[in-house]
């Protein structure tokens, strides 16, 4: 959460916000690892019926209304003790503005304008680091680069960059678009997670990376310790693609902490869906309700009165009329035949779930933040023992990207 006179966290206040944090997500872990897609009754609705019964009541647009703030709803107790809490333990400060010199126009082109605005705030933020280490980097190595836009716009105009990415068409396209605008630039074919991006890692000024998923920062954050870089820029994005069911914390307090994350856990902060458009929406929803009337019609056709997963099915399925793609998934999932129904009722009633769902999803929501917040604590904890100095805080608003936590450390 962005705040105005929230301080960016380093040193010891990196500590005591992760055990802050630490204890609130244990202590309410069976309010937020409820899933209302596929629990019909979650196990906190006994506990409290009001704020169960009143999220219930309301509609599919209100739930949509409030998702990208969940804590300015005034829902019944204990919602608002909750979104207090979790509220409190997300204060972040953002990195402060700092001017770069302008870019040529010309190396904006064919990136995205969310994408342009995310390097700028990218790069002002890591140039804005508590005592400007990164200003006078003069070779810089990109993480996962993609086409290296954001590695291009910091060794600009004269710095070395070199661009780690397993993609063979983002190399060659990256490598002529950086040589257009520096004289130093090598777009290497790499692996990060193999032995080749040792050297690299060994020899960079500063290593960036922007939305480097999963398994590829943890990665990153493990071999700058053991590569012994001298710097390092992240804000990680999608943890929960991991090859491993759980989450291995990287520090000492985390691995002390009783809290254990699979991998579906690790998918929660990565619900906020602001930058979504509204035809992704409105397929998002279409697909959601027709599969939660599936979910009803399932436990009918099994006599189970179980959820079934059903998998990915591309927009192409979502032509069909909503009978027949019943008919289609029940055979896809070698489900009894359907006998006849009343179409209308069941798509009906599969909406009204949808709405359901969409409002009691709220109070998950309330905890995304804490837990990527805890996320990258760890990972911050972590270098801080390697003898990193280490800064965390936000370097865009939430509208630019959700994945807008930013991790500074520098070997002291
Ligand atoms: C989310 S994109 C971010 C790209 C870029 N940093 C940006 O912000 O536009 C992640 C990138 O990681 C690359 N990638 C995935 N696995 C990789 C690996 N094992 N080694 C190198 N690059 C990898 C993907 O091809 C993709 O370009």
């Amino acid at each position: 959460m962005l705040s105005p006179d929230a301080p960016l966290l380093s040193g010891d206040a990196l500590r005591e916000r992760f055990l802050a944090l630490d204890s609130f997500l244990l202590a309410q872990q069976s309010i937020w690892r409820g899933k209302p897609f596929i629990q019909q009754q979650l196990s906190w609705e006994v506990d409290y019926p009001e704020l169960a019964g009143w999220l219930r009541g309301r509609s599919l647009a209100a739930a949509e209304a409030c998702h990208a703030n969940p804590y300015a709803l005034s829902a019944p107790q204990p919602f608002t003790q909750w979104a207090q809490q979790a509220q409190h333990l997300s204060m972040l400060g953002s990195f402060p503005d700092k001017v770069l010199s302008q870019r040529p126009l010309r190396m904006q082109s064919g990136i995205a304008e969310r994408k342009w605005q995310q390097i700028e705030a990218f790069a002002s933020a890591v140039h804005s680091g508590a005592d400007q280490a990164f200003a006078a980097i003069n070779n810089w190595l990109d993480w996962c680069a993609g086409k290296g836009h954001l590695g291009c716009y910091l060794a600009w105009p004269d710095a070395h960059l070199e661009c780690l990415e397993f993609n063979p068409e983002l190399v060659s396209r990256g490598q002529a678009i950086s040589q257009k605008h520096l004289a130093h630039a090598q777009h290497r074919l790499c692996d990060v997670l193999s032995a080749e991006s040792t050297a690299p890692l060994q020899q960079a000024g500063a290593v960036i990376a922007l939305h480097a998923c999963g398994d590829l920062h943890t990665h990153l954050v493990r071999q700058v310790a053991v590569q012994q870089s001298a710097a390092l820029a992240l804000a990680p994005c999608c943890y929960n693609r991991m090859q491993s069911e759980f989450y291995q914390p990287l520090s000492t307090q985390g691995q002390a902490s009783l809290l254990s994350l699979n991998r579906d856990d690790l998918s929660l902060p990565m619900t906020a869906t602001v930058t979504a458009t509204n035809r992704e929406r409105r397929l998002r929803d279409q697909s959601m309700a027709w599969r939660l009337a599936f979910d009803i019609l399932q436990r009918q056709l099994r006599g189970v009165d179980d959820y079934l997963p059903t998998p990915p099915l591309s927009a192409i399925w979502f032509n069909k009329p909503f009978a027949q793609w019943c008919a289609d998934l029940a055979e896809l999932k070698g489900l009894p035949s359907v006998p006849p129904q009343n179409w209308a009722n069941l798509q009906a009633r599969g909406w009204q779930r949808l709405a359901e769902v969409r409002n009691l999803e709220l109070v998950r929501a309330l905890f995304r933040r804490s837990l990527e917040l805890w996320l990258v604590l760890d990972q911050a904890l972590f270098l801080h023992e390697q003898g990193f100095r280490v800064e965390l805080g936000e370097f865009c608003a939430s509208e630019l990207t959700p994945r807008n936590l930013l991790l500074l450390a520098r070997r002291s």
